[in-house]
């Protein structure tokens, strides 16, 4: 089984980190709690709080560099945003090009202040994508020590398993949840699981909507959650959650996104829960508002 360049299994994401309004002493803390808990892997892209989470990240690290030994890193790219920090895109689009892809990791790699990155991903599937010349860069990028590994992001089992045939994939990383149970019955981890590749999620907690007051499917979800916690007497209903999709037998890797270190605490007790069949299914009957057919 592939161990996705040796990530730790519950990772944290750092898209909101601008919203965090941290200082850059805050965010080392933050950053140096994660790994003694042993989430030791952070979640980057490019475009992550408007093209700034990478600085801010990086100048956090930079008050506490041996931290960097300690950590795996992951950004992405691929996407280009409309953006005050990019006024030369005028429309939002997808851009695999072996130029963009080498430009997108030198900078990555300045605005993190570090040599090299553990992982790097790209972003969206990319119709207008050039297998070859991509394959081609990410090979170099590889062989200057720049990335350690590469692979995907947001792929169907298709889209996978055409660019896997170019060149190695890591990994794909792809939204699930509960709320968002797509790629259980599209494929998309089945595929991985036969390929021995490991999947990220994202979202886990769908992005926040398990804690939304006015919506029905999380208040069934979150009933559900309880009940499980309430058996088991567990600590935390939050951490039956991601342990509903560490369950998956392709083994993912989840990424948390939250700011508090004790929401990140709630992922890594999930480690220790193994859910029964009918507990996992309950919570799925939860999310769809009926049973399996
Ligand atoms: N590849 C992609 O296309 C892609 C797309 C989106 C995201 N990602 C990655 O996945 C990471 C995780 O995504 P996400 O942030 O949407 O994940 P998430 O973990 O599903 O949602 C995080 C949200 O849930 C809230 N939350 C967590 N525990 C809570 C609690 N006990 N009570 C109330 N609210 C709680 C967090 O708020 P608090 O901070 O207040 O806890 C935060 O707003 C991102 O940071 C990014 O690295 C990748």
């Amino acid at each position: 089984m592939n161990t996705i360049a040796n990530l730790s299994r519950v990772v944290a994401g750092m898209w909101r980190v601008m919203r965090w309004n941290m200082t850059p002493v805050e965010l080392a803390g933050f950053i140096e709690a994660c790994i003694d808990m042993g989430v030791t892997s952070f979640d980057h892209a490019d475009i992550y709080g408007d093209y700034a989470a990478e600085s801010a990240f990086g100048a956090a690290l930079a008050l506490q560099p041996s931290l960097r030994a300690r950590m795996q890193l992951i950004t992405k790219a691929g996407i280009r945003a409309v953006s005050p920090a990019r006024p030369g895109h005028r429309v939002k689009h997808y851009d695999s090009s072996a130029l963009h892809l080498r430009e997108s990791v030198e900078r990555s790699l300045r605005a993190l202040r570090t040599e090299h990155v553990e992982l790097f991903l790209l972003h969206r599937p990319d119709p207008l994508m050039d297998e070859d010349d991509l394959a081609r860069e990410i090979e170099k990028l590889i062989g200057e020590g720049k990335i350690g590994a590469f692979g995907v992001s947001n792929f169907t089992a298709r889209e996978f398993d055409a660019l896997h045939a170019c060149v190695p994939l890591a990994t794909n990383q792809i939204e699930l949840s509960p709320f968002h149970s797509a790629p259980i019955e599209n494929g998309a981890l089945v595929a991985m699981k036969s390929a021995g590749i490991t999947p990220m999620v994202w979202s886990p907690l769908g992005g926040g909507r398990l804690f939304d007051e006015k919506d029905d499917a999380a208040a069934r979800v979150r009933h559900a959650l309880q009940h499980i916690q309430a058996q088991r007497a567990l600590s935390s209903w939050v951490s039956v959650a991601y342990a509903w999709v560490l369950r998956l037998p392709s083994r993912p890797t989840v990424i948390a996104g939250t700011r508090r270190i004790e929401g990140m605490r709630d992922a890594v007790e999930a480690l220790d829960i193994d859910l029964t069949r009918e507990e996992w299914f309950s919570v799925w009957e939860a999310a769809r508002g009926r049973a399996v057919d």
